[in-house]
């Protein structure tokens, strides 16, 4: 018998929880941030109806309609097509491994604030004391060892959440998670909008620069970011959905996790910007002018924003640096389920032991990045996985769910089961237009590519983290070639 959630909120509280992310308050914010401020908004939008929501309803009907994990999923849509299953999941392996290494550099930060107060240099702080960080990507040193024990524990609390299973592990987290970060983010919220100058970082957020919008990359990054922060591609809502009872809404579930995930980067928004213009007001310095990286502002900026606010400021850091851990741990478990279900369909074994070699795998994976050149690795690593995975995944998931199965079939089914229908723009939207700008994704990084190297790094080592792209492949493949121990439920 396959696990099932105990609600239908259940549910939608853990892929929320998937959803919302790191990416919801550190990407986003430096998308934003970078994109000159809310014109970014517009196509945000945009993408959130026109690929977000369609894919997610598309990854929703897939799991719901095989009841399987993304491998069995595609194998019961179309023989042929397991591997693209394992594409997901493989890509969601590789980005597990560093994110959560990202949320142990959340909890250490938490950590040493609570101990210690707000550091007085926070640049200084993270890339030398936490991080240790060598001075180029080919200088490895040894292990940070307090990123290593931090990393240890973060697999731990992994570990035991997905070990307790659908209903009493990531149902039960995440009725406790969800609700927490909401009240955290609105504590930094009216703190950030309080604050002198808070207003003009708000408005900055929030007015338009309709010129702006010209510019293709603006598009291309809204899209990107979308696809990421709705969790999309890896076969983690595929999984979520194939614990869903029979009767079930998958539209309105969409809706509803769309909008709660975009909704919460939006509040987040007020936190960062509001805190930005009272820093940027305090230091006379333009707010656009105060970020420097885009990692650097949640490690380096927003800590130091906050320590220049005369009372409260710890409890500010502590709260910012939990809510980062919170939602970067209900995000990673979803990571971990999708491909622990996948091995327990496949190989029909239990839960503890699929969890046992995804948690080792993971663990030895990781410790690449628990090095002094991590942050690098991580950099370029996270470049070729969220850049080329990703959207491959997605679209070969949205040629085979269209092209391949049907997509007639699955707004037949959608509409069976769903309060709001959708018609066959739907088909169009998803088989169409999201491969499309997709694949533009794709084309215009390997076009910035062949100019310049990403990042600066020398091809040595763009070469050998681009490996991680034919290694998943290869793969994929493989373990599609593999006979099912239990034929196919
Ligand atoms: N959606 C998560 C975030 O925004 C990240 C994530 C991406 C999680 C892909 C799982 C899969 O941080």
């Amino acid at each position: 018998m396959r696990e099932q959630w105990g609600s239908r909120i259940g549910f939608i509280l853990a892929a929320v929880g998937s959803a919302i992310g790191l990416g919801n308050i550190w990407r986003f914010g430096y998308m934003v941030y970078n994109n000159g401020g809310g014109a970014f908004l517009i196509p945000y939008f945009v993408a959130l109806f026109c690929v977000g929501i369609t894919l997610m309803i598309l990854e929703l009907a897939l799991g719901h309609y095989t009841k399987g994990s993304a491998p069995l999923a595609f194998k019961k849509i179309y023989e042929k097509c397991e591997w693209v299953g394992w594409l997901g999941v493989l890509g969601g392996f590789v980005i597990t491994t560093y994110y959560i290494v990202i949320i142990a550099w959340c909890l250490y930060y938490l950590v040493e604030i609570i101990l210690f107060g707000l550091p007085s240099n926070p640049k200084t702080f993270f890339f030398n004391e936490v991080l240790n960080l060598s001075s180029g990507v080919g200088e490895i040193g040894s292990f940070v060892w307090g990123i290593l024990l931090s990393v240890i524990v973060i697999w731990a609390i992994n570990f035991l959440i997905v070990g307790c299973g659908v209903k009493k592990g990531l149902e039960k987290a995440n009725k406790i998670f969800i609700p927490l970060l909401f009240l955290l983010i609105i504590i930094l919220v009216i703190r950030g909008i309080t604050l002198p100058g808070g207003l003009e970082g708000i408005t900055w957020y929030l007015t338009p620069n309709f010129a702006v919008l010209k510019d293709p990359k603006i598009w291309l990054d809204a899209f990107s970011q979308i696809f990421f922060t709705l969790s999309l591609g890896f076969g983690i809502m595929i999984a979520y959905a194939s614990y869903l009872p029979k009767k079930t809404d998958i539209t309105t579930s969409a809706f509803t996790i769309a909008l709660l995930n975009c909704g919460f980067s939006f509040l987040a928004g007020f936190a960062v910007f509001g805190t930005l213009g009272y820093m940027a007001l305090k230091s006379g310095v333009p707010l656009n002018e105060v970020v420097s990286q885009g990692i650097a502002l949640a490690f380096v900026t927003f800590p130091k924003a906050i320590s220049l606010i005369p009372v409260g400021s710890v409890i500010l850091g502590i709260i910012f640096f939990l809510a980062l851990v919170i939602a970067g741990i209900s995000s990673s478990v979803s990571l971990v389920e999708a491909i622990v279900s996948a091995i327990m369909d496949k190989f029909d074994i239990s839960r503890r032991k699929a969890l046992s070699i995804v948690t080792l795998l993971g663990l030895l994976g990781s410790s690449i990045y628990v090095t002094n050149a991590g942050l690098y690795w991580i950099d370029m690593i996270d470049h070729f996985a969220s850049g080329y995975l990703l959207p491959i995944a997605g679209i070969l998931e949205a040629i085979v769910v269209v092209w391949l199965f049907g997509g007639d079939k699955i707004i037949e089914y959608v509409n069976k089961l769903s309060e709001i229908k959708i018609g066959s723009w739907w088909k169009y939207l998803a088989g169409v237009f999201s491969p499309l700008v997709l694949s533009s994704l794709i084309v215009l990084d390997i076009y910035s590519l062949m100019h310049k190297p990403y990042g600066g790094y020398s091809w040595n080592y763009l070469g050998i983290a681009m490996l991680v792209i034919p290694l998943v492949f290869v793969v994929s493949f493989i373990l599609s070639k593999i006979p099912w121990k239990s034929e196919v439920k």
